[in-house]
């Protein structure tokens, strides 16, 4: 067998074109190949470890085995380079261009406005694109699971379904389903205006004008590769690289004496296990044995007895050979393969399940894996082979606890895995929770077989092996010993229970927390299987009336017991979105109030939008990696670089100490210099030839340190230290005291959790500096440009006029983006002045959550007084969020908090005081909402709290205290709550919220083990800032002798199209269509001294500067075309340049006067209200936690809506987005500071398969806004908020299943609301059981930090 030092060719096609790599890299993953080495930068970074799809492709092989070409999607950054020999694959370049031909996936997904800010568009569409290349007419199901592996943090997702939904066969077009009405109904609809109900329409774009799929156009698999495919090489190939050599061998025979030769090399297949491991925990593997050119360990043979299939074969391929055989044998020998396949349906995501083997899933004996447990008690045998020959080996318990014993020996490989039949009477089942229902790693799961002796109840056999409840697999060996021969019945259950919690043991302290969650799951899902064999028993009993098999011999199942059975359904939401349409009379070329397409849509479909990281290496270029402290509160006693600096490819190491400048701030450094104040703490900086080179030094640099007290990270240590940020700040009305004295009270605590922002793409800079005058343009990402100037103008003193930001486009900000760019970009301007060369810096997903904070975690008590008709008279609220180590925006935060805590409700005595507390951990800073959302959390705690002590439901008191005429707030700035009582009154009527109120309360009668909740929340929201200063905006319009027109100005593209908005302002004011308009960036030369774009009012402020240069050009041409009134646009501006009329304008915009006197509790510092009200429904899972969200409906307030289709996204992605920060995102941080959740793996925002299953959003007919351009209103914010409903929906139907279980409805409000809180919180027999935990005699693996 050849084993040549010299490297083989890799051959592959990349978009139809062959790639010839003659000394490739095997440490190089196909994403950095297509980015770097192809500048094909369609294909998006965001978190290098096969979680958010943002890098999926499409790759095509030959399968020798099944002789066609199999077309599946990967997450690029998991698939190494070497692993494509003889592979085709497709990029999202590759799929079609805006300057050839757009393929129908990217038009439609444009179109139907699935993009905001378009960093997760070419993943969906590569999704969606291999989805249509194996199935041109896919059902909803396969839609939805195509999806499932992509995360978009923009648009909640019902826009990019709408548009793949548009493939799918049984898609009945019809987007009204839940009204009663059908726009397919004859007389519904008339033919000008599609989807209109008198004004007010309810389709955002027009379907036929799609241009039809047509399969026949797609690039053909290479004809090259298919010759090689079909007589494939033999030979051994090998790829050498610097540090990892890659061996493919082409026969079984060959990489056995490989392996035998190597036996400490891995066996490498999907890579989605080593990947990942190679990359975040330093395993390192200098030779890789790759599998993926030997046919036999693909092979499937189905025998009489089982299934054998090959170790080879991906997940996804497994899924389908078991729903082959699911479909062709009786139900009774196919148990173990209904309970593999329901653990397929969620683990991971489509491409990891594209990727990942049977083999190296079961290899890689994860803790959680969900197939292992089944296979374990479903009796699988493991074949193994080596050149010794081969051996069969059971995936028993002593495999899963993962024993020395139980080891493939190292020459060893796992060439195929036999899984039997079942047989009649044996019945297996499988369970899963996880944070989520997809793409989520299981906190605990679970399979379960029993056999039961022939027409008796009796357990002849069982096993039970659990996952995630410890460090390895758990088989249940001994519990299930001591069931044989017990009837299936009660006594066996208590009995098993006591057995299972004694055996499956879980220490306090264990890795991965929420430990007694996971006690309780252990039972809760026996229980669970006990009630599905019954039923199969039930069954069984009904068709054979034999002999000892009788129906009654079994226990009864409670007939409100029969819902614990069903699993919730993953499917895709359907809704209505409905918004009022434009006059009849406005002119058919005015844009303003239409669904007008994101202007970047296409781009963003196509790959073509270029972010920060997509433009091309410059001359010279040095890659940055930061250096971040590893203690929480530390001296710096040194910092030696010197190994670093001598390692290859390094040339700098950036210190404080090289800041020609300021470090920052006294209290907020960029740099630190003697101590650090949390973990993520930024020290210094290596700058290097590439990013590994980089990466690997910064290993190298030794930071010593001496720790210093305190070290403070809760919010309660905090107040115990008197660490704050800043002063307490205290709005006060009425008086509270005395109001207290006379009517019944609560006080109770809130606790809000955090929130990672989760922009996909993260914090990136590239700052070049020029050869002459110290000149400097920095290309970064971010919401605020100016404060970047201004910071790196300070750090590097020069002045600011020597500095050019610019911003094309942000992949998400959400607030994320408004002070920390500026560090960002200091740091790497000061690394370009010290080398003279151009610097970029990439955050990597794990250091951009580690070191850039979130939103502030929030604990509350408040004291609520009132009657017992519900009537709120007095209310104290003291609140104090945790802020990090540094101020940042957290007294702004405190300020908002503390001004928007009314909400809606008018109570003559408040008091509201708030405070930011100082801790040892990442600063946190602005985010979408920027306070209101968790503030408003306590607010409507106390309307529950009040509705339970009063016996009335929810909305009854909120009715009761709302805003009810003109009136003043508690800062006391009038205003009229009209409109607030609008959206109530409609969301209550369009949600037909009383008589579904009716429905719940009967389905909670019904069900024990499920309770259904449903709520409805109004909302007022202030928006803007409350400073003067930032109520200011500037534009500059250039129009151009051939009349087209370049619009600039002030306010950032994050995705919520603001420049879309931009254009349709200019084009209403100078009357021509958009298409003659451009807008090329957002440039600090252009237009000066901007403030951030947020706050909701960037389209508000720079919507009127835009309109007014637009104007003042307009007044400038109205001799010329009063002369000449016949003329075209394109004659008058010939005609005004003839006149030397100057045809550049600067337009100004002087904004609202926002006034606050905290000393007197009064002021007017906000514009204007945004509002609103959502319901929504909601069903839990008593005995696992998890939950279904069955419809939400949304009235917002959008004033007169510049642009329905951007507004309803903005509606539905902050909803989305709020919906996480109340159910599944939660910041996990251990006893030492560190942030353990660092990734989507461990931080799960929302998934395709999260969002409601009826969603339903309608803007509310035109309010005005005297102060907005065309009374149109901001939406950036708002509706993070009323993704409270649905936590409110849950606690709702918690507090049902506590009322049933006779336990104190008045539980204390934690959010979010995640599947750990609702199921302890249904408390029951099952967690009753579990052994409880002394907190004080062990460290925990977390700490809560609100
Ligand atoms: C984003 C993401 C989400 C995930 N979600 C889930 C989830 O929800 N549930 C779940 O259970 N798992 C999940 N996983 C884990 C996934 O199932 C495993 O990583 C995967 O199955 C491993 O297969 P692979 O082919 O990629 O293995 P590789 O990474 O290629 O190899 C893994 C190990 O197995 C060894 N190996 C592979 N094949 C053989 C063989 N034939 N003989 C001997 N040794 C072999 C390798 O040497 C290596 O040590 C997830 C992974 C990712 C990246
Ligand atoms: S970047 Fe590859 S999956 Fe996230
Ligand atoms: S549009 Fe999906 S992440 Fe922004």
């Amino acid at each position: 067998m050849p084993c040549p030092s010299k490297s083989d060719d890799l051959v592959f096609f990349v978009n139809g074109r062959k790639v010839i790599e003659r000394n490739v890299d095997p440490e190089v993953t196909l994403l950095t190949f297509l980015r770097k080495n192809l500048r094909l930068t369609g294909t998006k970074y965001a978190c290098g470890r096969g979680g958010c799809g943002a890098c999926t492709v499409m790759v095509s092989k030959y399968d020798p085995v099944l002789a066609k070409i199999r077309h599946f999607s990967v997450t690029a950054c998991l698939v190494p380079i070497c692993s494509l020999y003889g592979n085709a694959v497709t990029t999202v370049e590759g799929v079609g261009s805006i300057n050839t031909r757009l393929h129908p996936v990217q038009e439609r997904i444009a179109k139907s406005h699935g993009t905001q800010c378009g960093f997760c568009t070419p993943g969906m569409v590569m999704s969606m694109y291999t989805l249509l290349r194996n199935h041109p007419q896919p059902s909803e199901e396969q839609l939805t699971e195509a999806l499932g592996g992509n995360l978009c943090r923009c648009t909640g997702y019902r826009p990019i379904l709408a548009s793949g939904r548009t493939f799918c066969v049984e898609s009945n077009g019809c987007q009204q389903r839940g009204t009663g009405k059908c726009c397919l109904d004859p007389g519904g609809n008339d033919s000008s205006s599609v989807g209109r109900e008198s004004d007010i329409c309810t389709e955002l774009f027009a379907e036929d004008e799609f241009q039809p799929l047509d399969p026949t156009q797609e690039l053909i698999f290479p004809p090259e590769l298919l010759r090689m495919a079909e007589k494939p090489e033999k030979q051994t190939l090998t790829f050498h690289g610097e540090r990892v050599t890659w061996i493919s061998p082409g026969t079984l025979k060959d990489l056995l004496e490989l392996k035998a030769k190597h036996p400490e090399a891995p066996l490498i297949l999907g890579n989605t296990s080593l990947g990942p491991a190679m990359k975040s925990q330093g395993h390192f593997h200098p030779i890789l044995l790759s599998a993926a050119r030997i046919s036999e360990l693909s092979v499937v043979s189905k025998t009489s007895e089982g299934l054998i299939i090959g170790a080879g074969c991906s997940l996804a391929q497994v899924k389908d050979i078991l729903a082959e055989r699911v479909s062709e044998l009786p139900e009774e020998k196919t148990q173990t393969y209904r309970a593999l396949l329901k653990q397929l349906k969620s683990l991971a995501g489509q491409q990891i399940r594209n990727m990942a083997s049977l083999g190296g899933h079961i290899i890689s004996r994860h803790c959680y894996s969900d197939l292992n447990p089944i296979l374990a008690v479903g009796n699988t045998t493991l074949n193994l082979i080596s050149v010794e020959g081969a051996r069969q080996m059971p995936l028993n318990e002593r495999f899963l606890a993962g024993l020395a014993s139980a080891d493939l020996k190292p020459e060893e490989i796992l060439e195929s895995v036999y899984v039997p039949h079942s047989h009649a009477w044996e019945f297996v089942s499988a369970f899963r929770q996880a944070q989520c229902q997809q793409n989520a790693l299981a906190d605990v799961n679970a399979g379960m077989r029993v056999l039961l002796k022939e027409g008796t109840g009796t357990i002849e056999d069982l096993s039970i092996s659990y996952g995630g409840a410890g460090a390895v697999m758990v088989s249940a060996q001994k519990s299930c010993q001591r069931l044989i021969g017990r009837p299936w019945d009660e006594l066996m259950l208590e009995e098993a229970c006591r057995l299972l919690l004694e055996e499956v043991s879980l220490p306090g302290w264990a890795p991965g927390g929420k430990v007694e969650f996971k006690r309780t799951l252990v039972v809760s899902f026996f229980f669970k299987f006990y009630l599905e064999v019954l039923q199969e028993l039930k069954k069984l009993a009904k068709f054979m009336p034999v002999s000892g098999l009788d129906s009654h011999h079994y226990p009864e199942i409670p007939d409100g017991f029969l819902s614990a059975l069903e699993d919730f359904p993953i499917t895709g939401p359907q809704g209505v979105q409905r918004y009022q349409s434009v006059d009849s009379h406005q002119s058919l070329q005015d844009p303003v109030g239409r669904p007008i397409v994101h202007l970047s849509g296409l781009k963003h479909a196509t790959g073509e939008a270029i972010f920060c990281d997509d433009i091309p290496t410059m001359d010279r270029e040095l890659f940055m990696v930061l250096v971040t402290s590893t203690r929480a509160h530390a001296k710096i006693i040194s910092i030696d670089s010197s190994e670093a600096l001598e390692l290859p490819g390094v040339v700098d190491v950036i210190t404080a100490e090289d800041i020609p400048g300021t470090n920052g701030a006294e209290d907020d450094k960029l740099m630190a210099v003697d101590e650090v104040l949390c973990v993520g703490h930024i020290i210094c900086a290596v700058v290097a030839e590439t990013n590994v080179q980089a990466k690997s030094a910064i290993e190298k640099i030794k930071i010593t340190y001496e720790d210093i007290e305190p070290v403070i990270f809760t919010i309660n240590d905090a107040i115990k230290h008197n660490s704050f940020l800043c002063p307490e700040k205290k709005l006060e009305q009425g008086n509270i005291e005395e109001a207290f004295e006379k009517v019944d009270q609560i006080v109770e605590e809130v606790h809000v959790g955090g929130q990672e922002h989760f922009y996909m793409e993260t914090q990136r800079v590239l700052v070049i500096p020029k050869a002459e005058d110290k000149e400097l343009d920095i290309y970064v990402s971010t919401q605020d440009p100016s404060h970047v100037q201004k910071t790196v103008s300070s750090t590097l003193s020069i002045p600011i006029n020597r500095i050019t930001c610019h911003v094309k486009r942000v992949g998400g900000g959400f607030g994320g983006k408004v002070g920390r760019p500026a560090v960002f970009g200091a740091i790497a301007a000061v690394g370009a002045i010290k080398t003279g060369r151009p610097i970029r810096l990439v955050l990597d997903r794990e250091d951009d959550m580690l070191i850039t904070g979130g939103r502030h975690p929030l604990f509350g008590k408040y004291k609520v007084g009132f009657m017992n008709n519900g009537r709120i008279k007095a209310l104290d609220i003291e609140c104090f969020i945790n802020g990090g180590c540094m101020l940042d925006d957290s007294e702004q935060v405190t300020e908002f908090l503390i001004l928007k805590l009314e909400n809606a409700y008018k109570i003559r005595n408040l008091r509201f005081r708030g405070r930011a507390c100082m801790t040892n951990l990442p600063s946190n800073t602005a985010f979408r909402g920027f306070g209101f959302p968790q503030g408003t959390l306590i607010t409507e705690s106390c309307i529950t709290a009040v509705a339970a002590k009063c016996g009335l439901l929810p909305e009854k008191i909120r009715e009761k205290n709302m805003y009810k005429t003109v009136d003043k707030t508690i800062y006391k700035q009038a205003f009229s709550p009209e409109t607030l009582i609008r959206c109530w009154n409609e969301c209550l009527d369009k949600s037909s919220f009383h008589s579904r109120r009716m429905q719940v309360e009967e389905f909670n009668k019904k069900n024990y083990w499920k309770k259904k909740g449903i709520a409805i929340v109004p909302m007022k929201f202030s928006v803007g800032f409350a400073a003067t200063s930032y109520h200011q905006a500037a534009a500059l319009v250039h129009i151009y002798t051939d009349g087209s027109v370049l619009v600039t100005h002030g306010g950032n593209e994050l995705g919520q199209g603001i420049h879309t908005k931009m254009l349709q302002v200019a084009s209403r004011e100078l009357k021509i269509p958009m298409s003659s308009m451009h807008i090329c960036e957002t440039s600090t030369a252009t237009v000066p001294n901007t403030i951030a774009t947020a706050a909701s009012i960037g389209s508000d402020v720079n919507g009127r500067a835009v309109q007014n240069a637009c104007q003042i050009l307009l007044k400038r041409l109205e001799p010329i075309i009063k002369k000449n009134p016949e003329g075209t646009w394109e004659d008058w501006i010939e005609a005004a340049f003839e006149q030397r009329i100057s045809l550049s304008a600067t337009g100004y915009f002087r904004g609202y006067k926002a006034f606050m006197d905290w000393e007197k509790g009064e002021g007017d510092p906000f514009p204007y209200y945004v509002y609103g009200a959502a319901c929504s429904e909601i069903e839990i899972d008593c005995l696992t936690g998890a939950h279904k969200k069955i419809r939400t409906d949304i009235i917002m307030d959008a004033g007169c809506s510049l642009n329905p289709a951007i507004d309803i996204g903005q509606v539905e992605g902050s909803f989305i987005q709020g919906m996480g920060l109340y159910t599944t995102e939660e910041l996990k941080y251990s006893p030492e500071g560190v942030l353990y959740s660092r990734g989507p793996d461990e931080y799960k925002i929302p998934t395709i398969t999260d969002i409601p299953e009826e969603f339903n959003v309608s803007l509310l007919p035109s309010s005005q806004t005297p102060l907005t351009i065309y009374s149109s209103k901001g939406l950036g914010e708002s509706g993070m908020f009323l993704g409270s409903s649905v936590f409110f929906a849950i606690t709702d139907a918690v507090a049902a299943a506590r009322r049933e279980r006779d336990i104190a409805e008045d539980f204390t409000v934690k959010s979010p609301a995640t599947p750990e809180w609702i199921r302890m919180a249904c408390a029951d027999r099952f967690t009753e059981m579990i052994p409880r935990d002394d907190l004080r005699t062990f460290k925990p693996w977390s700490i809560p930090i609100a």
